[in-house]
């Protein structure tokens, strides 16, 4: 629990922006200011606290923000935060900033600051921040279900001309070490192949043989979708060409997938956990991580969010298979996780 009332709170957002990170931002100072709070903002993460670059921020601050990509706070990753002087040096400044609550709009290491923060005696409140959806206490991430639909729409241009071309594509999505953008474009696209750092085997004669298998059925294209952990597109359409005897070609979709205005649900679901973020602080609560599971948005101790695990649900994976190509159900007994 916060030892004392909460007069001055601070925001910022660290590691890769993500579309619906204003919204989370504009109701943070909005939910701040009208809980009597002032309200600070924290340009460039980390490394804009270590450098004190610290403004006061009123409700006209974040007008004409909740429609914007990107962050009005700027990003930054910083190495410094890492070490356990930057991390006193951190708390130190927020102390003398008068900072006695902190917002912390980011991905998995952005809470490991936060958390390091929270241990120094800084009020901590983290709020998940990233297109990867790869935190494994929310089943939502701000950002991620704007990345995905640019994602999707993207996708499915390259299919136009793939099918025109009669080529095989591979297109490789972001997602760091996790493959849920490439899963649910998996899904929504109707790709042949799907290709996730959680599930690949890299057997590739098996694409190989899928490949042929669906030219031979008639297929006018072959989409395959390559998760950013995996990555190595551009070398594998040549082994591919190489192997099927089909022009095949990469597109890597990067950053991108990062911007653009962010969807209704990014708005929507963003401003809430920002308003969730004030109100735990309000109560008393730091170190927590706010979420949203199950139907409801909910906060988790960060030490116990940051401990645990998040995987690919097994039946989502093997329905996304089962649609995308020549393939035989083996089992009727499947667990619907
Ligand atoms: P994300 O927050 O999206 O996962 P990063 O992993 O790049 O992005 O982390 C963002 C920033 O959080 C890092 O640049 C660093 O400043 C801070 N950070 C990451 N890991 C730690 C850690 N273990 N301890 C303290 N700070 C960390
Ligand atoms: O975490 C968001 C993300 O876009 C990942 O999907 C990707 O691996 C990484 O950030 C790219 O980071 P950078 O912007 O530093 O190239």
């Amino acid at each position: 629990m916060a030892e004392h009332q909460i007069n001055t709170i601070g925001v910022l957002t660290s590691g890769g922006d993500a579309p619906g990170m204003n919204a989370a931002i504009r109701a943070v100072v909005r939910r701040g200011l009208s809980s009597g709070m002032k309200v600070k903002g924290i340009l460039k993460g980390y490394q804009g606290l270590l450098n004190e670059e610290i403004i006061d921020m009123s409700a006209k601050d974040v007008s004409d923000t909740i429609e914007r990509g990107g962050t009005i706070l700027y990003t930054a990753r910083c190495a410094e935060m890492r070490t356990p002087e930057g991390q006193e040096r951190a708390a130190q400044i927020c102390r003398e900033n008068g900072i006695d609550g902190l917002v912390v709009i980011g991905g998995d290491g952005s809470f490991a600051g936060a958390q390091k923060l929270a241990n120094l005696g800084i009020n901590t409140i983290g709020v998940p921040g990233t297109i990867d959806l790869d935190i494994a206490c929310t089943e939502y991430t701000i950002g991620f279900d704007t990345a995905v639909n640019t994602a999707m729409e993207a996708i499915d241009k390259v299919r136009d001309t793939s099918t025109s071309h009669e080529r095989c594509s591979i297109i490789e999505v972001m997602g760091r070490g996790a493959g849920y953008i490439a899963l649910w474009c998996g899904i929504a696209n109707g790709a042949e192949d799907i290709l996730l750092p959680e599930k690949y085997d890299y057997d590739e004669q098996k694409i190989v043989n899928n490949i042929i298998a669906s030219r031979k059925a008639g297929k006018k294209h072959h989409i395959i979708i390559n998760a950013e952990g995996i990555g190595h597109s551009e070398a594998m359409a040549k082994r591919i060409e190489a192997a099927t005897g089909i022009e095949t070609r990469a597109t890597i979709l990067g950053h991108m997938q990062r911007g653009g205005s962010p969807s209704c649900k990014d708005r929507v679901y963003a401003s809430m956990m920002g308003a969730m973020a004030v109100d735990l602080l309000s109560q008393g609560k730091t170190c927590r991580v706010v979420g949203y599971r199950h139907g409801h948005f909910v906060d988790f101790d960060i030490n116990e969010a940051l401990a645990m695990k998040k995987d690919v649900s097994p039946y989502m994976w093997e329905v996304c298979n089962s649609l995308s190509h020549n393939y035989t159900k083996h089992s009727d007994t499947l667990n619907f996780d």
